[in-house]
Formats: C-alpha cells, sequence, structure tokens
C-alpha cells in the first residue's frame, strides 16, 4: 500500500525509517517531509495544513493511507477533512485531539471518565483566578495555559506570588496568545514521570513499550524545559504499575473515546506521574511522542505499517505487539543557543563516522550539495540499542562523539 507521513522532524524520520521495512510498503510520501526523510520518501512541495491539496495529491498519488505525525494538522481538523473523503487515517479527529490541545477539555473528560489525574479547577479569566489563588493554601501548586504552548505552558508555583505571576502572564500578557485565555490551576504531584504510549482503534489499543522522556536542557534535570533532550525505552516501571496504566488509564481512555463518540484512531500518548498513590496522568496527547518515538520504534518487531493499518480498519482487537528486550537509548544533539534562540546553518560533520549499527534520525537539517547543516533546535536524535540500557547508552554516546557542528550541546546523563 502507499503511504503518506504527514511532518518533518526526528519523530516522522524514525517513522518513515521504520514503515520503509514493511513488506505491505508500496509507496512512501511525506508532506513536508525533511531532507533526511527524502531519502526514504517522495517529498512533494505542500504545505501540511494545505489540506486540499494533500488530497489532491493523495487521489493522485493513490494513496491508501495518511500517518499524521505532528499535533497541529490534527487539531485543525486533517483527519476529518481526509476521512470524510474516503481517505484512511492514522491520527485522530480534532475533537480527539482536543485531549491535547486543550488541558480544560483533557480534564474533564479525565474526570468523566475516572482516570487517576491531579485534582484541578479550570479559571476563567483572570480576576477569577486571582480569587482563586488567594483562597488556595497548598503550595507549590501548578498553573497551566488551557491551550497549546509547545510544552511551554507550564508553571509550578512555588508560592502565591509566583501563581499570580503566572496568572498575569499567561492571561493578561498573554505569552502564549489564546492559549492563555483559560488556564487549569492543579494539585502539584511528586514521583518519576514516564510516557506510555499506546495505538487505538477507536475500540481496542495496544500498548507500546514505557518510555522516559528528558525535558530539561542540562544534566540532573537542571536548565530551561525543552521539547526533550532524550529518551530511553523501556522506563523502568514496576510490573505493578503497567497493569494499573493499562486498566486504569489506556482502557479507561478508550471507554471514553468510545462512550463520548469521539472519532479516535491514532496514537494515545499518556503522560505520566508514578506517585506513592499509583499512576497519575500528566496529560494527553494525540500523537506519537518526540523524541519517545526514536527510542521506542527501534524495539519493535512487529510490522508498525500492518498494525497502523489495522487501527485504521479498526480491526486492531486480538493484534499483538513483538517486543525485542533489549533497551534503546536515543541523545538529540541541540543547536548552540537551543532552547531560546537556537543557531542554524551550521554545518554537520562526523556523520558517515557513526558505527553501522547506530541510527542517526534528522529533526532541523537542511542538505546543500554533499553535506547537512543545522536548521532547528533540535538537530539530530542519536539512536541506539544494546542489551541493557547501559550498553545502548555507550553505543549512542558513541556515535554522538563521532559527530559535530558549531554549538553543539547535548545531555551526557539520557537513560542514567
Ligand atoms: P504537561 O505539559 O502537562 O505534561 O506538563 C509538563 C511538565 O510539567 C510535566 O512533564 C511535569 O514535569 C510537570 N507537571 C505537569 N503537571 C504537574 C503536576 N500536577 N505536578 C507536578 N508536576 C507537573
Ligand atoms: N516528549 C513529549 C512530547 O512529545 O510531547
Amino acid at each position: 500500500m502507499n503511504v503518506l507521513l504527514i511532518g518533518s522532524g526526528g519523530r516522522e524520520h524514525a517513522l518513515a525509517w521504520k514503515l520503509k521495512q514493511s513488506p505491505l510498503l508500496g509507496k512512501l510520501h511525506s508532506i513536508p517531509g525533511s531532507a533526511a526523510i527524502k531519502g526514504l520518501a517522495d517529498c512533494p512541495d505542500i504545505d501540511q495544513d494545505d489540506f486540499r491539496k494533500i488530497h489532491a495529491y493523495c487521489a493522485a498519488n493513490k494513496i491508501e493511507l495518511v500517518v499524521v505525525g505532528p499535533e497541529a494538522p490534527l487539531a485543525k481538523g486533517i483527519s476529518d477533512f481526509l476521512t470524510g473523503k474516503g481517505i484512511k487515517v492514522f491520527g485522530p479527529s480534532q475533537r480527539g485531539a482536543m485531549l491535547e490541545a486543550s488541558k480544560q477539555f483533557a480534564k474533564e473528560f479525565m474526570d468523566r471518565n475516572s482516570i487517576p489525574t491531579a485534582s484541578f479547577s479550570v479559571l476563567y479569566d483572570a480576576s477569577f483566578a486571582r480569587e482563586k489563588i488567594k483562597e488556595n493554601r497548598k503550595y507549590p501548586v501548578v498553573i497551566k495555559a488551557d491551550g497549546l504552548a509547545a510544552g511551554k505552558g507550564v508553571r509550578i508555583c512555588a508560592d502565591e506570588a509566583e501563581a499570580l505571576a503566572a496568572v498575569s502572564d499567561l492571561m493578561e500578557k498573554r505569552i502564549f496568545g489564546s492559549s492563555g485565555s483559560k488556564v487549569v490551576m492543579e494539585e502539584f504531584l511528586t514521583g518519576r514521570e514516564a510516557s506510555v504510549m499506546a495505538l487505538v482503534d477507536g475500540e481496542s489499543f495496544l500498548m507500546l513499550p514505557p518510555a522516559r522522556d528528558h525535558k530539561r536542557l542540562l544534566d540532573g534535570d537542571a536548565g530551561p524545559n525543552t521539547g526533550g533532550m532524550g529518551a530511553v525505552c523501556p522506563a523502568e516501571i514496576t510490573p505493578a504499575d503497567l497493569e494499573t496504566v493499562r486498566n486504569e488509564i489506556l482502557q479507561r481512555f478508550v471507554d471514553g473515546v468510545k462512550k463520548e463518540r469521539i472519532p479516535f484512531c491514532g496514537v494515545i500518548f499518556a503522560g505520566l506521574m508514578f506517585t506513592p498513590d499509583g499512576p497519575r496522568t500528566l496529560e494527553f496527547n494525540c500523537r506519537f511522542g518526540d523524541p519517545e518515538t526514536q527510542s521506542v520504534l527501534p524495539l519493535i518487531k512487529s510490522d508498525l505499517l500492518a498494525l497502523l493499518k489495522a487501527c485504521a480498519e479498526g480491526n486492531l482487537a486480538g493484534r499483538e505487539l513483538e517486543i525485542s528486550d533489549q533497551a534503546c537509548v536515543s541523545v538529540v544533539l541541540a543547536a548552540g543557543g537551543y532552547p531560546e534562540n537556537p543557531e542554524k546553518g551550521k554545518e554537520i560533520s562526523g556523520l558517515y563516522k557513526v558505527p553501522a549499527d547506530a541510527l542517526v534520525f534528522h529533526a532541523g537539517t537542511v542538505k546543500k550539495g554533499d553535506s547537512y547543516y543545522t536548521n532547528g533546535g533540535r538537530v539530530l536524535s542519536v539512536t541506539a540499542t544494546g542489551k541493557d540500557p547501559e550498553e545502548a547508552r555507550r553505543k549512542a554516546y558513541e556515535a554522538a562523539a563521532a559527530i559535530n557542528f558549531k554549538g553543539m550541546q547535548y545531555r551526557k546523563d539520557i537513560g542514567k
């Protein structure tokens, strides 16, 4: 079957790499794709938000399945649009994508469906927010912009002054635009974090191995938050906790979307905190995680395309996932100045020196002649598998050490 992959980042490069291994694949296409994805797929010059052009391209190229990577086109309704034209899409409806695009929608969905999460209230305007904050007695407290804010819309506030400042920044100064027109105030949870993704066909789900993202820029979880500096899979989570995630989070999620008639064929990504009282859902994303995907896909032995097709056809039930018993570590090489002001246009050297058993997924690069240049904050996801996390780490860091570009920065403790 011919497949169109929407997106251009490291996650999509990893998806393209994995889809290419499927015996079911005819031709792979990608919009917009990237310099690296061009090595695996046809990448026409079409905007990923131009649904009409995408549909025309699907018709002209006999695309049988569209796989959507990023959240933005999902939140704009790409899945509804193409499904309405009779094209199968792996990626949820616009309402399904609201579970990521609106914290209020997600929290209220969790509440209705008894999905464990932090207690919360929705603050609809700044003066109401200030009143609620003055009544609040428990600190720290967490204040989140309702809408999408590239992972930066969450403030952990140590005291009342910080909470009031968060309200002023998000709701009055609108530092994330209309995403801050409402905020969610929630209970501060403690514990270790992990991400669990599952493939969903609307009625059934298949849980992928748990991964752990490292969101802060610097070693030891110091420095500012980023889109993710690396990931390890599997994250060490007890079998009992994993069963709770399966039964009380993923199963209730799928039951909830079914009951509420939210078309959801795609990935549910649960950002979780493993608290002393058990797992709690911090957030839902409606797509594959980045960089989690780069550390999860190399461990999946099953034919991913067969599974995504089964989701799109509504017959995931009874399918099994074959997973390698190895570990995988993916280290992000980021540009100088990331996350505030990433420098672009630096020549990347050493890619050819990377050992053959490591994988280099391109997140933000362009190619000129035979050379790649940096073109984004997160530049490369350097990935390796090993018999245990230690071996995977060693191999990933050996590969990372072969690569260089001006200003390159990366964490030395991914997967530790
Ligand atoms: P989110 O975008 O909701 O996943 O939040 C981003 C990050 O903020 C999470 O990965 C956590 O580290 C932190 N966070 C979010 N909600 C809470 C909470 N209720 N308690 C403690 N930390 C939180
Ligand atoms: N790594 C977190 C995310 O993809 O949102």
